[in-house]
């Protein structure tokens, strides 16, 4: 029989990438989606019809122990999350909740539904992933860091984020649980959501090749962060799942690049010159930065066998040439049609 997987974050970015990538490894893959009418639902079904839906919200409890009596998945990738950075201080309380107690409404499912409790020895049970960030560091310590770490959170997103983390960690501990965390650093691909910085200035770059936009306002140029493919990072959460052991895991390509390098790399990916165009606006600029990030991947890579395929000048001209075709087709990047 099929193994069969739930994963909450369906109709975002890794929620796409990690359900194609299970549906071609022979998985029945069930996406837990939220609300009445999700447009976004009916975005990641055109692009991924196999995939069952189940409804469910991080915010409800009751809804996710349905989800799993339902589903009766082997594994749960728990990507759902407010996930924008800047929101969480707009949304502390909602950032809170989704992002962090939403891990703990999830592990309570899995426990309740396979019938854990103190001093049981689970057996045949649910192996759970929790997408951790690399926010987690914030002011880092150490460069690069890695699974020792400290850290030093510097948003609502990354305090939550590091609530659950180390509630994963606590449930495997706690109760023998499979539970694990992927400490992922920043990756993105042609389906990243408008709002992050790589997508702001690939889809701003397509606007000004077009001559449809003149200019693109960002925020810190300076920040560093060490950016990789979406498609690669989802392999690295499956071969987590598969491990003989329950451990975390840094997944990162281990080279860092600042905002203003990626300006530069996406420009010149167009044949443009980023001085002419790009306005630095200090209303974009976040309460707290997190300065830089850059990964040190090797456990993932001697114990997993997992690297990064996609190089960030790869990476870069891929965003910017999708967003080129994409604008030019008369695409809307917000409309449920034009995701590629
Ligand atoms: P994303 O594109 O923003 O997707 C977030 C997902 O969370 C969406 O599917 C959204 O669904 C869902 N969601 C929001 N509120 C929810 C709720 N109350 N109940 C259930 N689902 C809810 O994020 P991503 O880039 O794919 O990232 C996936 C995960 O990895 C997130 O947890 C993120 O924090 C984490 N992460 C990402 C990166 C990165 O660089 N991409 C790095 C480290 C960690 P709706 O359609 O309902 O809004
Ligand atoms: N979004 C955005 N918009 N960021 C800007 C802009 C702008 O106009 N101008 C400069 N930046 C800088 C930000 O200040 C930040 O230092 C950097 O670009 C990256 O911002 P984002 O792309 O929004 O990503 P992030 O690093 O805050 O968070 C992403 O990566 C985390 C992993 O480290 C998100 O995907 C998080 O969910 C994820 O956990």
């Amino acid at each position: 029989m099929a193994r069969r997987a739930l994963i909450t974050g369906i109709t975002g970015q890794d929620g796409s990438y990690l359900a194609e990538h299970l549906l071609s490894q022979g998985y029945e893959v069930w996406g837990l989606a939220r609300g009445q009418a999700n447009p976004r639902v009916s975005r990641m079904r055109k692009l991924l019809a196999d995939v069952r839906i189940v409804r469910g919200d991080l915010l409800d409890q009751g809804s996710l122990i349905s989800a799993v009596e339902r589903v009766q998945p082997d594994e749960v990738y728990n990507l759902g999350a407010i996930s924008f950075v800047p929101m969480s201080w707009e949304q502390a309380e909602l950032t809170a909740e989704v992002t962090g107690m939403g891990v703990l409404r999830m592990l309570e499912a899995i426990r309740v539904c396979s019938g854990i409790s103190r001093g049981s020895s689970p057996t045949g049970q649910i192996r759970f992933y929790q997408a951790s960030s690399s926010e987690m560091f914030g002011q880092v310590s150490e460069t690069p860091q890695n699974e020792r770490t400290s850290f030093h959170p510097r948003s609502p997103y990354g305090v939550a984020k590091a609530y659950g983390h180390f509630l994963t960690q606590n449930y495997r501990e706690s109760y023998g649980m499979f539970a694990v965390s992927g400490i992922l650093f920043n990756h993105e691909s042609p389906r990243r959501g408008a709002e992050f910085v790589t997508r702001k200035v690939s889809l701003g770059v397509a606007r000004i090749k077009l001559g449809l936009a003149s200019e693109l306002r960002l925020g810190n140029l300076e920040a560093r962060r060490d950016w990789g493919f979406a498609g690669d990072y989802v392999r690295a959460m499956h071969l987590m799942l598969q491990a003989p052991t329950p451990e975390d895991y840094v997944i990162g390509t281990g080279h860092m690049k600042s905002v203003r390098e990626l300006v530069e790399a996406a420009f010149s990916a167009a044949g443009l010159d980023w001085e002419r165009y790009v306005v630095t606006d200090p209303a974009l600029h976040r309460p707290a930065e997190v300065d830089l990030l850059c990964a040190d991947p090797k456990k993932a890579r001697t114990q997993l066998g997992w690297e990064p395929t996609v190089s960030f000048d790869e990476l870069v001209a891929m965003m910017v040439e999708s967003d080129i075709r994409l604008l030019s087709d008369g695409g809307d990047p917000d409309q449920d049609s034009s995701w590629p």
